[in-house]
Order: C-alpha cells, then sequence, then structure tokens
C-alpha cells in the first residue's frame, strides 16, 4: 500500500538525489546487531569524520520504500556529512515494506516485532560507534512516521527527541484480530477518535512500569493527504499531549507560515508541537 503519491516521491527524490552523489561515505549494512526476531534490516550511513561520541539520527522510510531509497530520497545523510552524526535507516522485512505497526508483539515494549528489531540497534550504535546514548533521535515518513509515533511509546527510554512526517498515533493502526503488518481503515481515514486520556493509558500500557520521561515530539501532516487522512494529526497530537499533561484542545501557541510558508504550527508545550501543511499532492 503506498502511503504516499509516486507525484510526491518523485519530487522528493529529484530534490536529494543531487546530494548522495557528493557523499563523504557510503550506505552499509550491518548483518549481525542483536536480537532480531523479524530480521528487520539495519543499514547506516557514517560519515568519514563524526564527531567524539556522535548522535545518532533514525530514519525510517516509508511503504514501498527501502533503505536505500530513503538514504538517497532524504536530506540526512548530507546533514550527517556537514555535522558529524551517524544516520542509521532500518529496512522493513515485510511485503510491500510498510512496518508492523499492529501487532501485539510490536505494540509491546520487548516483545518482539519490527520494533524490537529497530530498538536492538541503539545499544549497537552504542557499544560499536561510541554514540551517545542521550542523543539518539527517530524520525519517519508515512508507515515510518508510524513506527516512529511506536517507537516513541513503546521504547521512550531510547530516544532525545522524534519528528513524525504524515502517520498515525502509535495503537491507532492495531488489528483487532493481532494480524502483523495489517492494514486498519479506520484509522488510516481518521475515523478512530479517542481523548488524550484514553491514548495516554493505551501508550502507557505498551510499556507496563515504566516512569521515566517520554520523547519530545514534532508532528507534521498534510492537509489535502488521502491516504492518511489529516484528522490522524489531532489523534497524535491528543496522544502526545495526554502523556506530557497537556490541552490538546488550547495550543500555547499557534504560528502561521512556520515553519516554511504554507505550514500552520501549533505549540502545546515544550515537549510537543504539531504543524499541518498545506499538501496539493496525493489527491485521489
Ligand atoms: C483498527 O484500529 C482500531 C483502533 O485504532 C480498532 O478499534 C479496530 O478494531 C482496528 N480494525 C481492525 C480491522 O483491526
Amino acid at each position: 500500500m503506498a502511503y504516499l503519491s509516486r507525484t510526491l516521491l518523485a519530487s522528493i527524490l529529484l530534490l536529494y538525489s543531487g546530494l548522495v552523489a557528493g557523499l563523504t561515505s557510503t550506505l552499509q549494512q550491518v548483518t549481525n546487531y542483536g536480537t532480531n526476531p523479524t530480521k528487520v534490516g539495519m543499514y547506516y550511513y557514517k560519515p568519514t569524520t563524526v564527531k567524539p561520541n556522535p548522535a545518532v539520527i533514525f530514519a525510517i522510510h516509508y511503504c514501498t520504500g527501502t533503505a536505500q531509497a530513503y538514504f538517497s530520497g532524504s536530506p540526512y545523510a548530507q546533514l550527517a556529512d556537514t555535522y558529524g552524526f551517524i544516520v542509521i535507516y532500518p529496512s522493513s522485512p515485510n511485503s510491500g515494506t510498510c512496518w508492523d505497526v499492529s501487532s501485539k508483539a510490536t505494540l509491546t515494549h520487548n516483545a518482539g516485532g519490527d520494533s524490537l528489531g529497530i530498538a536492538n540497534m541503539v545499544p549497537y550504535a552504542i557499544s560499536t560507534w561510541g554514540a551517545d546514548p542521550n542523543r539518539i533521535f527517530v524520525t519517519g515518513s508515512s508507515s515510518g512516521a508510524m513506527m516512529t509515533n511506536v517507537m516513541c511509546a513503546v521504547y521512550p527510554n531510547l530516544f532525545a527527541a522524534a519528528t513524525v512526517y504524515s502517520g498515525v498515533a502509535a495503537g491507532c493502526f492495531v488489528s483487532s484480530s493481532g494480524g502483523v503488518d495489517a492494514w486498519n481503515s479506520s484509522c488510516a481515514q481518521g475515523q478512530v477518535s479517542q481523548t488524550s486520556a484514553q491514548w495516554a493509558t493505551q501508550v502507557r500500557a505498551m510499556y507496563p512500569g515504566y516512569t521515566g520521561p517520554y520523547v519530545p515530539i514534532q508532528e507534521y501532516h498534510g492537509t489535502a493527504d488521502t491516504t492518511l487522512y489529516p484528522e490522524n494529526l489531532g489523534e497524535e497530537v491528543k496522544e502526545w499531549a495526554g502523556i506530557f499533561g497537556y490541552n490538546a484542545a488550547a495550543p500555547t501557541q499557534v504560528l502561521q507560515n512556520t515553519p516554511l510558508s504554507g505550514y500552520t504550527k501549533s505549540i502545546y508545550g515544550p515537549a510537543l508541537q504539531g504543524a499541518y501543511f498545506f499538501l496539493i499532492l496525493n489527491r485521489r
């Protein structure tokens, strides 16, 4: 299931394909990095020169995407060269290369699923590259955006901050029959609506007994997304507002044309921001 239109992908690739050519290093694969029950692929980009105890950004691809496609179609490798950090590109093991954000295992701390495979890349990065455990970040697009929310809900202990581009709330794509990598139309179409308290209870149940901090997060969504309807931004905001104790109905600040022209950014507190952008692609 393609969450992003071909037009949108083509323009992203066109935008960034020039950047891969001038990089200081290349995309590499790690075959054995730790417990990985669903066989998630691990790829990384490590510039020739990195900062001591480098930061790491996990960049999680969209459905139909691959680590290679996200590497060449996003700016993170170029930015890694500039700032001296490492990028890890997990690669989905599922047919159609969506991420499993629906099974009980993936939605439960240390219970298995794609989320555990991704989580176990963190200790590998720390022990192999001396990565700074306090500067591990996660981002993703579409199915990778869903997975970013899932990582923040199920493994909040691992990440310092997250950015989510066009996803759904963690737990929204749940499969009632326990299915792995299942499509959930009611969630996709914005028909799943819960209160902040309900979402927060659901998130906390994904890592029972966890009392540490959750991950500061920015959520972005296009207003004309016809695959993952824009209502999903509201649910993501409610979810994390519930976790952080903010009021999802009352942002502390609303900024027009921020961070770019056409975006409306709402700030709910120090750990949560949401932004709509006027997406004119991806129309049906
Ligand atoms: C889709 O997700 C919702 C929760 O977000 C759940 O109630 C519903 O049962 C799921 N649908 C299927 C077909 O699993």
